[in-house]
C-alpha cells in the first residue's frame, strides 16, 4: 500500500502552497486517477511521491519503505513516467533501454526478454535502432513507459501519460495499465481525459490548489452528490467550480 501523509510543498517564489497537507492511501491492484485543474498540484504532487522533489514536510511510505529513511528500497519498487519526458537524444531507443537496464541491473537474458516483449507490446519494436531524436512525441511517450516497465516495479506513476497518445497508443496504454493492475501492482496516474478516468480507475482522487477535495469511488462520488447519472466529466466541473476562490 502507498501511503501519502501530510505532504505539504512550497515553492520558493510562491504565496501559498502548491501542495498543502495532502493524504491518501492507494492499495495494491487498484488504478488510481489524480484529477484536478492545471496548476492544482498533481505534478508537484507526483514528485513528491517519487522522491524527485523534496516535501516540506509529511511522509509517504510504499509497502512499510520509507521514502525519506530508505529511498533505495523505496525507489527499487516505483516507475515513474514524467509529463515530459528527457532523453539523451543522440541515444537509439535501444541503448537508451541498456542504459536504464543497467542501472536497475537487470541481467542479460531478463533485459532482451523484456524490451522485447515491452517494445513489441506498445509496438516501438521497429524503431529501437533509431536515434531518439527521430522520436515523434508519442514515441517518446512509449519509450518513457517502457523505461519505467523495464525493472519491474510494483507501482507505476504516470504523470498524464494520455498526452501525445495516438487513439491506438492510448488504447495500448488503457489495456497495459489494466493487465498491470490485475497482477496486483499498483497504478496512479494524473489525467485530463476524465471518460479515461471514469472508465479505468477503481479509485478517485480530486485535488485544487494544492488539497484534496475528494479521495474515493465513482459511485461513492456520484452517490455522495445524488447524481448517480452523472459522469465523472460534470461532477468534476461542479466539484472544482470554486478554483480561485477560497474553499
Ligand atoms: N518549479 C516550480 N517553481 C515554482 N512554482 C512552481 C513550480 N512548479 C510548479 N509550481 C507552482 O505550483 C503549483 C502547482 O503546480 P503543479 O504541481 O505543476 O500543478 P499541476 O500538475 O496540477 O498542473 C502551481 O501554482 C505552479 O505554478
Ligand atoms: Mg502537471
Amino acid at each position: 500500500m502507498l501511503i501519502c501523509d501530510n505532504l505539504t510543498k512550497r515553492y520558493g517564489n510562491q504565496e501559498r502552497n502548491a501542495v498543502d497537507g495532502l493524504s491518501l492511501e492507494v492499495r495494491w491492484g487498484e488504478i488510481f486517477g489524480f484529477l484536478g485543474p492545471n496548476g492544482a498540484g498533481k505534478s508537484t504532487t507526483i514528485k513528491m511521491i517519487t522522491g524527485l522533489l523534496a516535501c516540506d514536510s509529511g511522509s509517504v511510505t510504499l509497502e512499510g519503505q520509507s521514502l525519506s529513511k530508505d529511498p533505495v528500497a523505496y525507489k527499487r519498487m516505483i516507475g515513474y513516467v514524467p509529463d515530459d519526458p528527457v532523453f539523451y537524444e543522440r541515444m537509439t531507443g535501444f541503448e537508451h533501454l541498456s542504459f536504464i537496464a543497467d542501472l536497475y541491473q537487470i541481467d542479460k537474458n531478463t533485459r532482451e526478454e523484456r524490451i522485447g516483449e515491452l517494445s513489441k507490446l506498445l509496438l516501438l519494436e521497429e524503431a529501437l535502432n533509431s536515434q531518439i531524436s527521430s522520436y515523434s512525441h508519442g514515441m517518446k511517450q512509449k519509450l518513457s513507459i517502457i523505461s519505467a516497465l523495464l525493472p519491474s516495479p510494483r507501482l507505476l506513476i504516470l504523470d498524464e501519460p494520455m498526452v501525445g497518445l495516438d487513439p491506438k497508443a492510448a488504447y495500448i496504454l488503457k489495456t497495459l495499465l489494466i493487465d498491470f493492475a490485475k497482477k496486483g501492482n499498483t497504478v496512479f496516474f494524473s489525467t485530463h481525459v476524465l471518460e479515461v478516468a471514469q472508465e479505468l480507475c477503481t479509485s478517485l482522487g480530486i485535488i485544487t490548489q494544492g488539497k484534496l477535495l475528494y479521495n474515493g469511488t465513482f459511485k461513492d462520488l456520484q452517490s455522495e452528490n445524488n447524481k448517480t447519472d452523472e459522469t465523472l466529466e460534470a461532477l468534476f466541473l461542479e466539484l472544482t467550480d470554486h478554483d480561485g476562490k477560497e474553499l
